[in-house]
């Protein structure tokens, strides 16, 4: 059985002070809950905050992004092995908002997957489709695209370590999130996808939903059989609604 993980990707929200009062509350609620792997990933800037305020709870932190390169003359750009300096345990590759706002490439976004590898950071991979891309029925073929270009340059057995998010690019921060339904059909698929190359690989990855996810729709997300709990961007800036995902998430585990 696979426990499910609850990621909260804050993108570029927050402040010194509001971190400070979401993440007490998070720490606070945790405090009830078992059964589900919680992780947070702030802007660079607040991951020593994170890191203060977290340490010695369950919740993990990780990186929203990483540089492809290991260090040099890279100006803005953070190394897979900074954000491992500071205890992240995840990072984010291949965002849709990387990928639209800074034409990252599916190869790229392969490298960095091996990147985070590397260093030893559990990379959590986005993919999905656009609403032009869903219409014209081409969901598959772009997640498969997506995700066979990280196995072709990472090898099978590099997913073992790591964890998908599909996040239809249509559902994010648009208030409309997938059916159940419609994630469920789309996270068989890329299980069955997987199961091809290794099925025990398949069996043991986590397969997170991400796309609107909220309180109201979590728990009926995260009962379907191929859905491994959700990554969290609007409803993870506010710790109530942040922990009634994790909740919903562990009873299910
Ligand atoms: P929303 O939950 O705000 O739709 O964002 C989802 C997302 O992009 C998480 O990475």
């Amino acid at each position: 059985m696979r426990q499910p993980l609850v990621a909260g990707n804050w993108k570029m929200n927050g402040s010194r002070e509001g971190i400070f009062e979401l993440l007490k509350g998070i720490r606070e609620g945790v405090k009830d809950l078992a059964g589900v792997d919680i992780a947070v990933c702030p802007p660079y800037i607040y991951i020593p905050e994170v890191q203060g305020q977290l340490h010695g709870s369950p919740v993990s932190w990780g990186g929203q992004d990483l540089s492809l390169q290991q260090q040099g003359a890279y100006t803005g750009e953070v190394s897979g092995s900074m954000l491992l300096d500071f205890g992240c345990k995840y990072v984010i590759v291949g965002h849709s908002e990387r990928r639209s706002y800074h034409a990252e490439s599916d190869q790229q976004v392969a490298e960095k997957y091996q990147s985070a590898l590397d260093v030893g950071l559990v990379p959590i991979l986005c993919i999905g489709e656009t609403l032009e891309q869903r219409e014209q029925n081409a969901t598959e073929d772009v997640v498969a695209r997506q995700l066979d270009t990280v196995i072709a340059r990472c090898g099978i057995a590099a997913l073992k370590n790591g964890v998908i998010a599909y996040e239809p690019v249509w559902a994010i921060g648009t208030g409309k999130t997938a059916t159940p339904e419609q994630a469920q059909q789309v996270h068989g698929f890329i299980r069955g996808m997987i199961a091809q190359h290794d099925s025990a690989v398949a069996e043991k990855i986590q397969i997170l939903y991400g796309g609107s996810m909220k309180p109201s729709n979590a728990a009926e997300l995260i009962s379907k059989p191929d859905i491994d709990g959700g990554l969290i961007g609007g409803a993870a800036l506010k710790a109530a609604d942040f922990l009634d995902i994790c909740k919903a998430a562990s009873f299910q585990a």
